[in-house]
């Protein structure tokens, strides 16, 4: 096996998207197109991976800054896609093997077709091999010409004739190359057509000018190459992506009551016999296990649900753990670095942030948590608040085993309650209240008899 090296062509405007962002930069299936690519090209396991980036550049290069080996080549300005592979070449030099030429805009490609590709180009020793698909429609792609059953040229939509316009074998704009004859072959390309820009397809007709070898490898699941060049297109891949992981649950044995309406990323993980609801969203790298509930319009961010969780409607849980058994909601929101533990309730209107409840605990009604350790079976009474922040500073709250908080209390922190202590209903909480102990603070009743009589009279 020679070397494998990448090239991603990422530096046009992308003017069809109508956006002030880099197209690679939109999202399909919860990730930017390009980390699709990125994902498909990793498997062939690269020695050298480049991106040709031009058009908004740095806010290409920042947001990939931490992808480890990746190279990046500017192509300013940007004279077309020939021009662009050519900005790869310091990053090639000295190496051999093939270049397999990616765009940033085709993100359902999947690493089996790149397989092949590479496989068939470097058996047949070919100097060229593209990836084509026939379509029904083939729009503005460039189409293969053969002649004799052999690829003779590629001609982009504008270019072509009539006659070469109803050809329905189109170009994916994926190709292999063999190294050695690259660069200077692109050095030969001209810019008179169409568009006036160095077209990297006119390769084919010359590597067949020069008598080499340019094969093609005919993909039978079009869908694989759709370029993203509108916001149309990119809700089209969008939905080709939701669909194929929704089936892959559901085979799993996940049940999707409305497959339609749940939006499920591509590295979330469902355990078997869990049922999600409609209008659900899980997101990022979101773990859940088996047996859960999962009601309509709960949204979860990075976060992990055990297994046997029931989440109730309209929930919002972002960097959360909730340990098996756990209820949540409806109405809840889990901010990030919520624990939840065994068993434990939170109910409705409830906000949790940097807050752990323990095992068998419950936080029913309206309350407000952040910044505190909360032990086991705590009952947290309706309307509590943890008055956290001083303006200046976050003070944490402990609350340990087994006390319990009556309704409308605030606990100003930092400040503990011990195990197993009271605290009295509408009691504002400034002093630690030990172990066993009834902390009361709140004004005391005084009751007038008759005096709404009086008023009256
Ligand atoms: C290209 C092909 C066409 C093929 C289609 C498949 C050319 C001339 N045409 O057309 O045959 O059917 O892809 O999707 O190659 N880019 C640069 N620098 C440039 C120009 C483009 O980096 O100067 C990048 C773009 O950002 C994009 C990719 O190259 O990622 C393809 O460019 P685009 O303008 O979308 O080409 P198509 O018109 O789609
Ligand atoms: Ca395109």
């Amino acid at each position: 096996m020679s070397d494998t090296h990448i090239v991603i062509l990422a530096a046009g405007k992308g003017t069809r998207m109508k956006s002030a962002a880099p197209k690679v930069l939109h999202a399909a299936g919860g990730l930017p197109l390009i980390e699709h690519v990125l994902r498909a090209a990793d498997a062939l396991r690269p020695a050298t991976t480049v991106l040709v980036i031009g058009h908004l550049a740095d806010r290409v290069k920042t947001a990939l800054a931490k992808r480890p080996g990746l190279r990046f080549a500017l192509q300013e300005p940007q004279l077309g896609t020939g021009h662009a592979l050519l900005q790869a070449e310091p990053h090639l030099e000295g190496a051999s093997g093939t270049v397999v030429l990616l765009s940033g805009d085709v993100p359902l490609l999947r690493a089996e077709t790149l397989e092949r590709l590479v496989r068939q180009h470097e058996s047949a020793g070919a100097a060229a091999t593209v990836l084509t698909a026939r379509v029904s429609g083939p729009h503005e792609y460039g189409r293969i010409v053969r002649e004799g059953g052999r690829i003779a040229a590629i001609v982009e939509h504008k270019d072509a004739t009539p006659a070469q316009r109803a050809i329905d074998e189109i170009n994916s704009g994926i190709y292999a190359f063999a190294l050695e004859p690259l660069f200077d072959a692109l050095r030969s390309i001209g810019s008179a057509n169409a568009q006036g820009e160095y077209y990297l397809p006119d390769l084919v007709g010359i590597y067949r000018s020069q008598g080499k070898a340019v094969e093609t490898v005919v993909l039978d699941d079009a869908r694989q190459i759709l370029g993203v060049n509108s916001r149309k297109e990119l809700a089209d891949v969008s939905a080709i992506l939701k669909t194929t992981k929704n089936d892959a649950l559901m085979a799993n044995g996940v049940s999707i009551v409305d497959p339609a309406t749940a939006y499920i990323d591509p590295d979330v993980e469902i355990g078997t016999d869990t049922t999600i609801h409609p209008n659900v969203y899980l997101e990022g790298r979101t773990r859940i296990g088996s047996n859960c509930v999962i009601h309509a319009g709960v949204r979860i961010v990075d976060s992990t649900i055990d297994d046997g969780v029931v989440i109730k409607n309209y929930c919002v849980i972002t960097e959360s753990h909730l340990a098996a058994g756990a209820e949540v909601g409806p109405f809840a929101h889990l901010r990030p670095h919520s624990d939840i533990g065994e068993n434990a309730r939170v109910g409705n209107f409830t906000e949790l942030k940097k807050t752990s409840l323990g095992k068998g605990s419950k936080a029913s009604h309206l309350s407000y948590l952040g910044d505190a350790v909360i032990g086991e079976k705590v009952n947290v009474g309706a309307g509590t608040i943890t008055c956290n922040y001083d303006g200046t500073h976050k003070h944490q709250t402990v609350i340990e085993d087994g006390a319990f908080i009556g309704s409308d209390s605030q606990l100003v922190a930092p400040i503990r309650v011990g195990k197993g202590a009271y605290i009295a209903a509408g009691s504002s909480i400034v002093e630690d209240v030990p172990a066993g102990a009834l902390g009361i603070a709140r004004g005391k009743q005084i009751n007038k008899p008759g005096w709404v009589a009086k008023k009256k009279g």
